[in-house]
This record gives structure tokens, sequence and C-alpha cells, in this order.
């Protein structure tokens, strides 16, 4: 670019320095697209990566409750030079998709098993929807001949699972288009951290979290637990899987909690505390049976896992987590051993914690990589 003046090169070099890091995370851009039934879901998009000569791998990847799609940025910063297309889906309720209309929350306030069984279908079926669309839109690569490259994964991350393994759990009830792309495409599930609340099964006597605490008040309860979270968490020998060795409360001062490698204006561009008070937490306490059945399925049915045989599935937790990802941790490793073994890999990273996408994003970028 020419500049005329002294003055204009140096307005230049201001403006073009500065756009990376406005756009980096203060102000993100979610694109969306229809996924049936008036329905869009937005969502980031690490875009094609820049080595062709080789078939890159999508990943499609589900937030958690409260930290939605831009949690994943700095994944997304690093997925090109992985050879990964990386695919941060909002899901409903959070900012930029469509919210629950009055139906859909008054089944899961108040649905009978199989309307609660239904909405985790629908849910499937929308993140289907949008892979297809995606898919038809980009011209992803299949899956390579050896295996090794190209094709898709679904990546859960905390509360994500729920919705991951549902897409799984249902995929006999798709369209036979829709069935055969994730037949023929998928070669991953990755679940990272996925908590109890995600599998619908039990969390360890005397859990904590701000949010449930009556003493504090209603209007810090969420901002707290926004914090909290993201804590580090010094617990014992958790091989031994005894809820005692726990620290359900008490945060370590090993390392200061991921929020403080955050900005104020980063916290509120991927936080929306609202659906975690309402459609989330209705599924958690009304839903946990159909998430249990969902979950199961999903990782231990023949029939479903038949149905997948390129399909790796992967688990990755970090043992300085809040307890939840220890309890989800172990709550998978015990139904894979009732169910004969095998059926999930399992890794264990020593120091990191729940937000380690966010203090870590360079090690668990290669993780997601290494799972593929
Ligand atoms: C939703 O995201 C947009 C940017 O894409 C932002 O301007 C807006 O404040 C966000 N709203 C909420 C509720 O987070
Ligand atoms: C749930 O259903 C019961 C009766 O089946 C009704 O009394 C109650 O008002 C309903 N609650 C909500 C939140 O819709
Ligand atoms: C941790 O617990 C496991 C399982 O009980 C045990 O095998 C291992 O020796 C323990 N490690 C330490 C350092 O105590
Ligand atoms: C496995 O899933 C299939 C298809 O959804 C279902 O018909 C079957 O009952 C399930 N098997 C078990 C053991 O739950
Ligand atoms: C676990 O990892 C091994 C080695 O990469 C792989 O051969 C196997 O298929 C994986 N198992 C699952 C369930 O993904
Ligand atoms: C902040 O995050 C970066 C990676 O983005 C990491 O290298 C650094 O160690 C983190 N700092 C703290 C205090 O955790």
């Amino acid at each position: 670019m020419r500049c005329f003046t002294q003055v204009l090169c140096i307005l230049y070099a201001l403006v073009f320095a500065t756009i990376p890091q406005v756009f980096a995370l203060a102000d993100i851009r979610q694109s969306s697209l229809n996924v049936g039934n008036g329905v869009q879901l937005a969502y980031l998009d690490s875009g094609v990566p820049p080595r062709h000569a080789s078939p890159y791998t999508t990943v499609f990847a589900l937030h958690g409750e409260v930290y939605y799609s831009p949690i994943f940025q700095k994944i997304i910063d690093l997925a090109p030079s992985a050879n990964v297309r990386f695919v941060a889906i909002t899901r409903r309720d959070y900012n930029g998709s469509t919210p629950y209309d009055a139906s859909e929350i008054q089944v899961l306030s108040n649905g009978t098993s199989s309307e609660k069984a239904a909405f985790l279908q629908a849910r499937g079926s929308e993140i289907v929807n949008f892979i297809d669309t995606f898919n038809k839109i980009h011209d992803l690569p299949p899956i390579s001949s050896d295996g090794q490259e190209g094709g898709i994964a679904l990546l859960g991350w905390s509360f994500g699972n729920a919705f991951t393994l549902a897409t799984l759990s249902n995929i006999h009830t798709y369209a036979a288009p829709l069935k055969n792309l994730l037949v023929s495409r998928l070669r991953a599930l990755i679940l990272h951290e996925p908590v109890p609340f995600a599998l619908g099964t039990p969390i360890a006597p005397g859990s904590w979290w701000p949010q449930i605490d009556d003493s504090i008040s209603v209007d810090i309860q969420g901002p707290a637990t926004v914090q909290w979270l993201t804590s580090y968490f010094q617990h014992g020998n958790i091989s031994t899987r005894d809820p005692s060795v726990l620290s359900l409360i008490l945060p370590s001062i090993a390392r200061p909690p991921s929020i403080f490698n955050m900005t104020q204006s980063q916290v509120d561009g991927m936080t929306n505390i609202a659906p975690s008070l309402g459609s989330d937490e209705f599924l958690i306490v009304n839903g946990a049976p159909q998430l249990l059945d969902s979950y199961r399925s999903a990782l231990f049915n023949a029939s479903i896992r038949n149905a997948l045989p390129r399909m790796k599935a992967s688990l990755i937790a970090g043992d300085m987590s809040l307890q939840f990802g220890i309890t989800g941790l172990w709550n998978v490793q015990e139904d894979d051993e009732a169910a004969g073994g095998g059926f999930v890999n399992f890794t264990v990273v020593h120091g990191f914690n729940h937000f380690a996408l966010w203090d870590e994003p360079g090690k668990i970028m290669a993780l997601y990589a290494g799972s593929l």
C-alpha cells in the first residue's frame, strides 16, 4: 500500500495494527445457518487451513454452560496450523442462536420422559443438519483412503458433551443422507471434560458452586460462578476414584484462575449467564434420566458404535479441574470398564484445569489433533 504523507502512513499503521486486537475477542462476529424448523445456529469458523496439499479435518465443537463459542477462540486461532478446520457451534438460547420457544421450555420444565427424550433427539437432529448444511456449502474433505486425514469430528466441552452425545445416540432416527454423512465422515468423538450434568450421572455429596448458595445474593451468584469455575483445584489421588479426595469448594493458589488471564471485555463477550439459569438448568434437573440414556447409548450401545466403525472416542481431562471434571472422568471410566473396556481412550493431563483450552491452548490443540 502506498501512503502519501508520513501522517497517513502512521495512521494506516495504527489502524491496521489495532484491527487484529479489536477483532480478536472483544467483538466476535458469528455467522449462522438455518437448521430447519425456523432455527438458526450461530457459529465461529477457523476457515480452510493453508496446507491444502493434505485433506484437513473439520471439528464441530459444542460449548458448555455460561461460556459459549468464543471460549474456543484461542483454539480457533491455532487450528489452521494443525490442519484442522474448527467450527464452534453456539447452542440454542446462547447469543446468536435461536432461543428455545415456550413449548420447548415447557417440555424441559414439565415434560414427560418421552418428550424430554424427543427434546434431545431434536437437538441432535439440529446439529446433524448443521453439519450437513455446512458440508454442502464448503465441500469438506472426506476421510482420506488411509483413514488418517479429512473427515469430521465432534467435540464436546463440559456440558456441551450432552449435545454431541445426543447427536450420536439418535443416529438411527435421522433421514438416510444425514445418517450416512455421520457413518461415512465421522472419525472422532472428543469428550473434553464431560461433567456429570452432561452425562445425567449424580454429583458428589457435598458439591458446591456459587449459583446454588442461597447465602450469596442472587445478582452475584452468576458472576461468582463465572469466576470460581475457572479455578485450579488441588485434589488428592484421583486414581482412587474416591470422592473424599476431591477439593469440592476451595481452589488452589498454585496457579491463578483462568479468568485472571481474561480481560473484562473478553469475559463479557464469551459468557451468557441467563441460559445457565434457564434451559440448561431445566435440562440438568429434569432431564437427567434422558441424558443418562443418551450418554450410555452413544458410547456403549453396540448397535450405535457398530454403525460408526471409523469413529475413535477420546476423553481428555485435567487433574486440577473443578471436581465435576474429575467425577465426569470417573463416571465414564467406570461405565467403560463395566461395558468391557476399550470404548474410550482416556488422557488425564497433570496440572490442567477445566479452562485449559484458554490457559494452555497449544497443548489442548495438540491433544485434540492427536485424538483425530
Ligand atoms: C451478542 O454478541 C454480540 C456480538 O456478536 C454483542 O454485541 C452482544 O452484546 C451480545 N449479546 C449478549 C447478550 O451477549
Ligand atoms: C406442570 O404440570 C402440572 C400438572 O401436570 C401443573 O400443575 C404445573 O403447573 C406445571 N408446571 C409448569 C411449570 O408448567
Ligand atoms: C493412587 O491410587 C491408585 C489407585 O488406588 C494407586 O494404585 C496408586 O498407588 C496411588 N498413588 C499414590 C501416589 O498413592
Ligand atoms: C441400542 O440401541 C438400539 C437402537 O437405538 C436399541 O434398539 C437397543 O435397544 C439398544 N440396546 C441396548 C442394550 O440398550
Ligand atoms: C484408542 O487409541 C488407539 C491408538 O491410537 C486406537 O487404535 C484405538 O482405536 C482407540 N480407541 C478408541 C475407542 O478410540
Ligand atoms: C495465559 O494464557 C497463555 C496462553 O494463551 C499462557 O501461555 C499463560 O501461561 C497464561 N497465564 C496464566 C497466568 O495462566
